[in-house]
């Protein structure tokens, strides 16, 4: 996004007072209509006012009555309104990522809501596996949203979430933002918090065509994770990617997103790709959006993407070719002005036709009508979401999912002679030592609005014991110069020591990845100290969107345990308590691998997936990646103990070591070094013939109830040809009682799950074996002809 509005948005949260009232001063009341399509509009009688119709049909018809230049001037973030039509002003940046959101131009917090529900930052909901939670995050949102709107707090209703690029880079400072590295969680989270915030039903049910309760934009489209590394900035950045990779790790979030979530809107990246920038790229935009993937919605450009396009990357020479360049590729919105203030000049000379706006007005006018704006009053207590206000905000229902998501999400690391769970009774006095103990800042991470209540690890801690002394030790998380010696003698005096440490948008944000993956400053140091220092082992929780590299803590005994936090949201410290106390008992994965400092010699900008073990380059994510970890993708302790074991499923797969017979299938390939199928020759019926059950027994040996995630891998018999070591095929999460039995179904598609991309990005499935594999347990699965 913008980097201007995001230091706007900044000032706004350090300033919170002041900005509220100059934000107030701000939202003069309009002139223009709020509505149209009402009985007394002068458009009534128009077909783009007719609810019967084609959302298309309409916004053609309506495209049709404007003038070039009102056409022209609907082409930015900031849309006029067309008086004489009836067409109110739009604004169409509003940022919902795990919460409405100060970014943005959209939404205001200003007057009969001024919280709104504020959920961890997105990889540690992510960290649960669970997307039925991911579903209701984005139901919440999308009612918020909704409810802003109809108080008049809200100019539009188009939601610039979920970041669904792949978390390739441990120092990516927008990783926190995303579902992780695996391009299979990504993508069920696309589908499922994209339902969510649209108004889907159920997590299962797809996206209805209409009426949108909110729409959402999956971005930055494509290969985008990389904000200033070395000089090199993310708005000029020429990423070489390969066919391979953009195939199995980049696309497939975007694919999932449109194709399965029925997402309303995709955002192009800055990224120049392969010598394209993404929002000039007609193969991605128009081949790939709108042709291989059938978005129905419109594509938007991350902010001013197409300014930069000429400034920073000089891919046109002038302003005008560059506009033509961005709308010709299939490009509806620029987040911005530059196309509403170059976009005549282009028309008049002839670098694009006035049909080329139409095609863009069309698909934006198509959403706005979806969202029920052209039907009369949205507020109405007869339009379908028109019954929702200021009570539908920040409800108890939101709060409680909050609160849950953080619960779900908290990463147990180690539990060194089961130290925890404490027990309340025990804790007579405790300190609570570090800077991430008492911020209410570091709970949101990025994009964030006002949270309607915040309890810090500090508040959540004292709801459990009495007796608290609490020391930042450091006065932020870069931690120049640390407190040792007070932290010392007040460690050494303390029965229990909490230390509440980690980064925060100081070191990792938009604009700004890290150097380093170690712990800031003094922070190392510190906690060395206060652990030494301590009458029993320290309890360490970390508040870090990134990985960091905390081996000096996983080894050192007088660490007894390490949980990792994430940023967890406005509930986040009642949740550290939770689980610390064992009023829920932790089932978190890491939805990233935790890489060693070391990592950090590979070049940020090499955007290679695979491995070359000739350069010595190491591949990057649990799919590729050779070198030692500090924690590995899917990491994460319980206090219980479960198993897992794969059973036999219903329908062809009857036991272990099962052939798959595929008949019928045209062609088989055979190169140097395998014989495989084209997934296109199996075709749609041949696919559906060869998908299958398989059933996963889990049991809690106990001693505590909980929830488990259960993973399951495809592992090929090696990993040569660019096949993964292995990859995740599906996941499911369920809560069982201690001495309980239960069972968990995966649906496998072989197609889908067995297929790998070759080098050229064409899906292929070897003929012979693969493994499906949960835990230590496997099953071998053999693709015959
Ligand atoms: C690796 O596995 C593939 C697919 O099963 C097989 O065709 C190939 O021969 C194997 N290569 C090696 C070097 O074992």
């Amino acid at each position: 996004m913008d980097t201007s509005s995001c230091r706007n948005a900044i000032a706004v949260v350090s300033m919170l007072p002041l900005a509220l009232l100059s934000l107030s001063a701000a939202a003069v009341a309009s002139d223009d209509p709020p509505f149209s399509c009402g009985p007394s509009s002068p458009s009534r009688a128009y077909p783009f006012c007719d609810p019967s119709l084609p959302a298309g049909r309409r916004a053609a018809d309506l495209v049709s009555r404007l003038t070039a230049a009102e056409k022209v001037s609907q082409l930015g973030d900031e849309a006029p309104a067309v008086p004489r039509l009836g067409v109110p002003a739009y604004k169409w940046w509003s940022e919902g990522l795990h919460g409405l959101a100060f970014w943005g131009h959209g939404m205001r917090f200003d007057g009969a809501v001024r919280g709104v529900t504020s959920f961890p930052q997105v990889l540690l909901t992510a960290a649960s596996f669970d997307e039925g939670l991911w579903f209701r995050i984005g139901q919440a949102i999308g009612r918020e949203a909704r409810a802003l709107y109809n108080v008049g707090q809200a100019e539009g209703l188009t939601i610039w979430s979920p970041n669904v690029n792949i978390f390739r880079d441990p120092r990516w400072g927008r990783g926190q933002e995303t579902p992780g590295e695996d391009p299979t969680t990504a993508s069920k989270y696309a589908v499922a918090f994209v339902r969510g915030i649209q108004g889907s039903s159920s997590p299962a049910a797809a996206a209805a065509a209409s009426p949108l309760q909110a729409s959402a934009c999956c971005k930055h489209a494509t290969a985008y994770d990389l904000e200033d590394w070395n000089g090199v900035a993310r708005y000029s950045f020429a990423a070489r990617v390969t066919a391979q990779d953009l195939a199995d790790t980049f696309n497939p979030p975007f694919r999932s997103c449109v194709v399965d979530g029925k997402a309303s809107c995709v955002m192009c990246a800055y990224t120049d790709v392969n010598g394209v920038p993404a929002c000039a790229s007609s193969d991605l935009l128009t081949k790939t959006f709108r042709g291989d993937w059938g978005l129905d919605g419109y594509v938007a450009s991350d902010c001013d993407a197409v300014a930069i396009m000429r400034d920073a990357q000089f891919y046109r020479p002038t302003p005008e070719d560059t506009v033509a360049a961005a709308l010709k590729a299939g490009l509806d919105l620029n987040c911005g002005t530059y196309t509403q203030k170059h976009g005549m000049a282009a028309i008049q000379q002839g670098k694009i036709t006035e049909k080329d706006v139409d095609k863009a007005l069309t698909n934006l006018f198509a959403v706005r009508m979806r969202l029920g704006h052209f039907d009369g009053d949205p507020r109405g207590s007869g339009a379908p979401y028109g019954g929702l206000g200021a009570a539908d905000v920040c409800t108890a229902d939101h709060k409680n999912l909050a609160l849950q998501a953080a619960l779900d999400g908290i990463v147990l690391l180690k539990n060194d002679a089961a130290i925890l769970p404490l027990h309340r009774s025990a804790v007579a006095s405790a300190a609570v030592i570090g800077h991430n103990a008492d911020d209410p800042l570091v709970l949101s991470g990025n994009y964030f609005g006002p949270a309607c209540e915040t309890t810090t690890p500090l508040k959540g801690l004292q709801s459990y014991v009495n007796n608290v002394r609490f020391l930042p030790g450091c006065s932020s998380a870069a931690c120049g110069s640390a407190a040792t010696a007070q932290a010392v003698t007040l460690a050494s005096s303390s029965e229990y020591v909490f230390l509440f440490m980690g980064l925060s948008q100081e070191q990792e944000k938009e604009g700004l990845d890290r150097t380093s993956l170690l712990l800031p400053g003094k922070q190392q140091s510190l906690i060395t100290a206060v652990a030494g220092a301590a009458k029993r082992p320290v309890i360490l929780v970390l508040l870090t969107g990134g990985p960091v590299d905390i081996s000096f803590a996983q080894s050192n005994p007088k660490i007894g345990a390490i949980l990792w936090a994430g940023y967890p949201g406005q509930a986040g410290g009642l949740a550290i308590a939770r689980v610390l106390f064992g009023d829920h008992n932790p089932s978190g994965r890491l939805p990233v691998t935790w890489y060693p400092e070391e990592f950090t010699k590979v070049p940020m900008t090499d955007m290679r997936m695979r491995a070359d073990p000739a350069t010595g380059y190491p591949g990057r994510s649990y799919r590729f990646y050779q070198g030692k970890t500090v924690y590995k993708f899917g990491y994460g302790l319980s206090y219980s103990k479960f198993s897992r074991q794969l059973v036999t499923g219903g329908g062809k797969i009857s036991a272990p070591d099962t052939r798959l017979l595929l008949a019928g299938v045209p062609a088989m390939t055979v190169d140097d070094t395998a014989t495989y199928y084209h997934v296109d020759d199996i075709g749609t019926d041949g696919c559906e013939q060869l998908k299958f059950q398989a059933e996963v027994e889990v049991q809690n040996h106990g001693p505590m109830d909980g929830k488990h995630s259960v993973l399951m891998f495809l592992r090929w018999p090696n990993a040569t040809d660019g096949r993964p070591v292995s990859q995740l095929i599906g996941f499911q999460s369920k809560h069982i009682m201690v001495g309980e039995k239960s069972s968990v179904r995966f649906d496998i598609s072989p197609c889908e799950h067995f297929s790998r991309a070759r080098e050229d990005g064409k899906m292929v499935i070897d003929t012979g074996s693969h493994f499906l594999s949960v835990g230590k347990d496997e099953w071998e699965i053999s693709l015959e002809a």
